[in-house]
């Protein structure tokens, strides 16, 4: 079996290296005589890589050669990786991708098309790199009903508020280094921002819940505004910050679904989860919760999943409609402000002891926080469980205090 990969970048080249590293185990594996790369697309120059021989710059030539059964796409980003996926499948060619992006915004588009062409698409590694979580969710969990999930889905941001907090690092040199390492999207924006983990959360909502949720409908919130103030005062609560894609099925049918920075008590499995460490836990009716960790992001574990999957499609050969899920209605997802929460709030007043007094009436019971060398007029405190809009509504009428963090409480 000839494979292409598209996309030469830090996946994709450890998507070539695996095929190489460890071809007689993957042919085995598969009942192949060998796998072999015979192209990688990439419009860089590549001609000092051992693999340069095999450089081309035109999709065409794996669309109209017969011999290639499977495409990694690796590239990133909807175009052209959408429209070479297409081309692809429509040339009976099963696809696997790491793309988090194309298959979270064109899901419904690219099932059609595997259908159609009697093909596979497959999609493991686009969640938590290297942990098999979209392959359990699919078949381990296929005879129970998921009725929520929440997970540490990316990295780059773990790795970040890792370093910060544990070893007093700034964002900035954080972020550096998780870009070094390749954990770090091309545009880093997406991970600090947490598009990338909304991504992610709208492939397992789609697939908890067995219709395409779609990155716009979940409230999103990154982790730009979390200090080191706010990591000291998580400490004081016992919890650690995280940033959770989450999700859960209401009574009503619709999805609760956020991903954002949340106070995570230190005796839960998931506060433990540094570094570039994923992990997800999930819960299903009937097996309970699950946790599933590893790393999220890299080179090799990335590879090693995308690989899983061609292995997938060389075993399957044709259409698989157990991983893929029913079209969306664009509002299958609550407004996140009817979500009952409990908020961390820290703040400033000029008057500190009135605004204790105020916060206290206001909100009913509340946990004041504290820190070394707090400022004199520095605040912190968390809420009782409420909506969250009724709590937003309680902070605007807090009299001379100044919001500066309000993160939610994870429980
Ligand atoms: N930038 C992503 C992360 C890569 O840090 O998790 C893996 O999806």
């Amino acid at each position: 079996m000839k494979i292409a990969v598209m996309g030469c970048g830090i996946v994709g080249s450890g998507a070539v290296e695996i095929t190489e590293e460890l071809s007689a185990l993957i042919a085995e594996r598969c009942y192949e005589k060998e796998v072999e790369v015979k192209y990688i697309l990439d419009i860089r120059d590549l001609s000092d890589k051992p693999y340069a021989d095999k450089v081309i710059k035109d999709v065409d030539i794996i669309v109209n050669d017969p011999e290639i059964g499977v495409v990694v796409e690796t590239m990133g980003g909807t175009e052209p990786a959408f429209t070479f996926c297409m081309k692809c499948m429509n040339a009976g060619k099963s696809v696997v991708t790491s793309n988090k992006q194309l298959v979270a915004e064109k899901a419904e588009e690219l099932f059609a098309a595997a259908e159609k062409n009697n093909v596979c698409f497959r999609f493991g590694a686009s969640v938590c790199g290297g942990i098999p979580v979209i392959r359990t969710l699919f078949t381990g969990m296929a005879a129970d009903e998921i009725v929520r999930f929440a997970g540490i889905l990316n990295g780059t941001t773990n790795f970040i508020l890792t370093k910060m907090i544990s070893d007093k690092m700034s964002f900035e040199a954080a972020l550096k280094l998780a870009q070094e390492k390749g954990y770090a999207e091309k545009d880093p924006t997406a991970d600090i921002e947490g598009f990338d983990a909304c991504r992610k959360t709208a492939i397992l909502s789609s697939i908890a819940f067995g219709k395409h949720i779609r990155p716009e409908e979940i409230h999103t919130e990154g982790i730009t505004g979390v200090t080191l103030e706010d990591a000291a005062y998580a400490g004081d609560f016992n919890a650690a910050v995280k940033l959770l894609g989450r999700a859960e099925k209401t009574p009503g049918g619709k999805i609760n679904a956020m991903v954002s920075p949340v106070f995570v008590k230190k005796d839960t499995l998931i506060s433990g989860v540094n570094g570039v460490f994923n992990a997800l836990s999930v819960t299903g009716k009937k097996v309970g919760e699950l946790l599933l960790y590893g790393q999220g992001a890299g080179k090799d574990a990335t590879a090693s999943a995308v690989m899983a999957d061609v292995l997938d499609c060389i075993r399957d050969k044709g259409f698989t409609p157990v991983y893929s899920w029913k079209n969306g209605t664009g509002k299958d997802v609550c407004d996140y402000l009817g979500y009952q929460t409990r908020l961390y709030i820290r703040g400033y007043a000029k008057n500190k002891n009135a605004a204790v007094s105020d916060i206290r009436e206001s909100f009913g019971g509340v946990t004041v926080l504290s820190r070394e060398n707090a400022p004199e007029n520095e605040i912190a405190f968390v809420t009782g469980k409420e909506k969250e809009s009724a709590l937003r509504e309680t902070l605007a009428g807090i009299r001379d205090f100044a919001p500066a963090s309000v993160i939610r409480v994870f429980e």
